[in-house]
C-alpha cells in the first residue's frame, strides 16, 4: 500500500495504557510526530460489547485521519482482539494500519524459548482467543495457556504499580494453575509493561516476559523502512488528547509515556459548536 505525504503517526488506546507503545515509537522513531488518542470516558474495553468498541474505534480513526494521521496504530489489545478485521477495513487504503497482536506473536513465534507459553489480558482479549487461535496456526503443538486478568488494568489505573497491592494481585493471578510451567509469558495488554518488572521478578526472572511496546514500535520502523531513507512527519508537535480528563490522568499519563506530558481533552463524541 502506498500513503503518501508525511502525515503523524495516529496512535489510540481506551485509556493511558497505550502510551507505553507510543513511548516505544518516540524512542524507536524519533524524527515522527505522534499524535495519541485515550479513550478516557469509555474506558475500559476490555469489559465493553464489540459494537460499542468498533464504533469508538470508528470515531477515534476519523479524528486522527482528520490530523492527516498516515499510520493508525491501535495501541490496544482489546480492540487488535475483537474488532481488528472491521477496523481495518474502515481504515482501507486511507492509512497504514497496524495492531498489536500481528507483531507480538511473530516475536514469539520466531525467538520462543520452551515449549509452553502462557497470555494473560483483559477478558475480551482473552475470550477472542486471538493470541491463542494465532500462535497455535504456525507452532501447533506449543502449549497455549490464557488468563483473564482483569483487575490488572484498574490496579494500574489507579497507580497501584510498585507496592504491596500489586504484588499481591500480581501474585494471585500468576499462581494460577493454568499458567504453571510456563517459559514464556505474553503480557497481552498494552496496560502491562508497566508492571513488568514485578512480573519477572514474580518468576524470579526464569520466564521470558514479552510485551508489546517495543515489538510494535520495532515492527512499525520496518513497516516505515525507517533509516533507509524514507520521509518522516512533518516537523510539528507530539499531541495527547484524552476524551475525559482528570487531573489524576495527567499524573499517570507521565508514569505510561515515562515522561511528562500535557493532555488535551477532545470528546469527539460531543457535538462541536
Ligand atoms: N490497554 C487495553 C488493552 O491493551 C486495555 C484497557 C481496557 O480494558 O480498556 O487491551
Amino acid at each position: 500500500m502506498t500513503i503518501s505525504g508525511n502525515g503523524p503517526i495516529g496512535i489510540f488506546d481506551s485509556g493511558v495504557g497505550g502510551l507505553t507503545v507510543a513511548s516505544a515509537v518516540k524512542q524507536i522513531l524519533p524524527a515522527e510526530t505522534i499524535i495519541y488518542f485515550g479513550d478516557t470516558a469509555h474506558l475500559p474495553y476490555g469489559d465493553t460489547s464489540p459494537e460499542a468498541i468498533l464504533h469508538y474505534s470508528k470515531k477515534i480513526t476519523d479524528f486522527l485521519l482528520g490530523h492527516n494521521c498516515r499510520v493508525i496504530l491501535a495501541a490496544c489489545n482489546t480492540v487488535s482482539a475483537t474488532v481488528w478485521e472491521e477496523l481495518e477495513e474502515y481504515i482501507g487504503n486511507r492509512a497504514i494500519a497496524v495492531n498489536v497482536i500481528d507483531p507480538l506473536v511473530n516475536r514469539v513465534v520466531k525467538s520462543l524459548k520452551g515449549s509452553s507459553a502462557g497470555v494473560i489480558g483483559t477478558k475480551n482479549t482473552i475470550n477472542s482467543g486471538a493470541y491463542h487461535n494465532k500462535i497455535k496456526m504456525v507452532l501447533p503443538g506449543l502449549r497455549v495457556s490464557s488468563l483473564a486478568t482483569p483487575l490488572l488494568v484498574p490496579m494500574i489505573e489507579e497507580g497501584f504499580v510498585y507496592d504491596d497491592i500489586s504484588n499481591a494481585i500480581i501474585r494471585a493471578y500468576l499462581s494460577d494453575t493454568r499458567l504453571k510451567g510456563i517459559d514464556t509469558l505474553i503480557l497481552g495488554c498494552t496496560h502491562y509493561p508497566v508492571i513488568k518488572n514485578q512480573i519477572r521478578k514474580f518468576y524470579e526472572f526464569r520466564v521470558d516476559v514479552v510485551d508489546s511496546a517495543m515489538t510494535v514500535a520495532e515492527e512499525l520502523r520496518d513497516i516505515l523502512g525507517a533509516g533507509r531513507g524514507q520521509k518522516t512527519s512533518d516537523e510539528m508537535a507530539d499531541r495527547f488528547f484524552v476524551s475525559d480528563h482528570t487531573e489524576y490522568f495527567g499524573k499517570i499519563a507521565g508514569i505510561f509515556f515515562e515522561k511528562q506530558i500535557r493532555l488535551e481533552k477532545y470528546d469527539p463524541w460531543k457535538q462541536v459548536m
